[in-house]
């Protein structure tokens, strides 16, 4: 019997988001049988296979890179192209062309935040994408982001890890301000009297930044929750070179727009039906869970055209389950973004009130972090 010491030291470089093993030594020092040998001899097992398992990996190929929010940001630049691909995704999600599982939702009391899981892929794809998203509303108080997550992007058909983006949040920011120019392109009024922002949190600053990519540079009207919120915003967006002014109450908002987007985290409803004009186009993304809801039952009753990003999302979590439950719409009348996208049947006159619901969904995730990825050169 013998026994002894073993060491197993692994040097390894972090380079270009890659992690390289360069070299790995095992020491083995057997001496006369003592007490440590077992005890020794397990740990030695466990290093050997968990260094093994790295190397294994790598040499695969499937070696994992890890992408910041500053890499990621690059495809800031090609709204466009996300605007197409959420159109086509829009479509693949309507037409039973993707697995997506329902969301996953954790809520926290105090403070209040909410976690959301979204997964899922395109069939057919090369990829799936799990994303985790956290809204902590509260961080505001303390200086903190309100929001944080990351994507994981896997290979869909060995199931190894492609690649985690740590985007803090903002894909999920830049995908939901993509699906509102989604909507813009299909339900918007030809001629906007003014674009109508309710809320000043980080989709808001989203929506906000990218809605001349598809409505041109318009006047533009923003409600805060707080005078003082509202002044910031502006303040900001006036700095950015945006037409901009404020507005203390939401009747301001919808008597001077025509196009409104709600991007908050009320359970009040801010917009009510006697406010709407007729050739209103809203479209909510705040209320996506927990009871959220910005645009009350009675608007979706006044409404000629009720779209949903998700039926099976929206009439459970979405201003449109209040709406369902109150009775004020029913649930054949609703239309599938990706239905409308594929049918073409969008907004028919400047005269018709236009209402999306927007939950977010999966689809919107993938193609965000597929982006990404292929920008990364993945
Ligand atoms: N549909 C989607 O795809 C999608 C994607 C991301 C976030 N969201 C949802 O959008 C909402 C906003 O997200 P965020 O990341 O901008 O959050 P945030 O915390 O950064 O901003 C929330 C905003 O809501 C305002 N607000 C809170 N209570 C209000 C009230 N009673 N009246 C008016 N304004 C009020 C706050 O002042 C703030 O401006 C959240 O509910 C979030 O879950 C939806």
């Amino acid at each position: 019997m013998y026994s002894g010491s073993t060491s197993v030291k692994t040097t390894a470089v972090y380079k270009e988001n890659r992690i390289f093993i360069v070299q790995n030594h095992v020491h083995l020092h057997f001496f006369q049988q003592n007490s440590q040998f077992s005890a020794s001899f397990a740990q030695f097992i466990e290093d050997m296979n968990h260094t093994l398992h790295i190397i294994v990996t790598l040499r695969k190929e499937k070696i994992m890179k890890i992408y910041t929010l500053e890499q990621i940001r690059k495809i800031e630049k090609d709204i466009p192209l996300m605007v197409e691909q959420l159109e086509k995704g829009y479509e693949k999600y309507s037409l039973g062309e993707t697995v997506v599982p329902p969301v996953g939702y954790l809520h926290f009391d105090e403070p209040v935040g909410n976690t959301y899981i979204k997964y899922g892929y395109v069939k057919g794809d090369d990829s799936f994408v799990i994303k985790v998203f956290n809204g902590f509303p509260e961080n505001a108080e303390s200086g903190l982001p309100t929001s944080d997550g990351l994507n994981m992007v896997f290979d869909s058909k060995t199931g190894m890890t492609k690649a985690i983006l740590l985007d803090e949040g903002w894909l999920t920011g830049f995908r939901t301000a993509g699906a509102t120019l989604v909507c813009a392109k299909h339900l918007a009024p030809k001629h906007i009297t003014k674009v109508g922002i309710c809320g000043t949190g980080t989709q808001a600053h989203a929506i906000l930044s990218m809605t001349p990519y598809v409505l041109g540079k318009q006047k533009v009207v923003v409600y805060g929750y707080t005078k003082e919120l509202t002044d910031a915003f502006v303040a900001e967006f006036k700095e950015k070179g945006f037409d901009i002014e404020p507005a203390y109450d939401v009747n301001t908002v919808c008597d001077e727009c025509n196009y409104i987007v709600t991007a908050t985290t009320t359970m009040t409803p801010l917009i009510t039906a006697d406010m709407v004009k007729p050739g209103t186009h809203i479209t909510g993304v705040g209320a996506d869970a927990g009871g959220k809801n910005e645009i009350d039952a009675s608007v979706f009753a006044v409404a000629d055209l009720v779209v949903n990003d998700s039926k099976s999302q929206c009439t459970v979590d979405g201003d449109t389950s209040f709406a369902l439950k109150k009775g004020t719409i029913k649930e054949e009348s609703i239309i599938e973004l990706g239905t409308l996208i594929h049918t073409g049947k969008g907004r028919e006159n400047d005269d018709q009130i236009t209402v999306a619901d927007l939950t977010g969904i999966a689809v919107q995730d993938i193609i965000a972090a597929e982006m990404a990825c292929q920008l990364l050169g993945e």
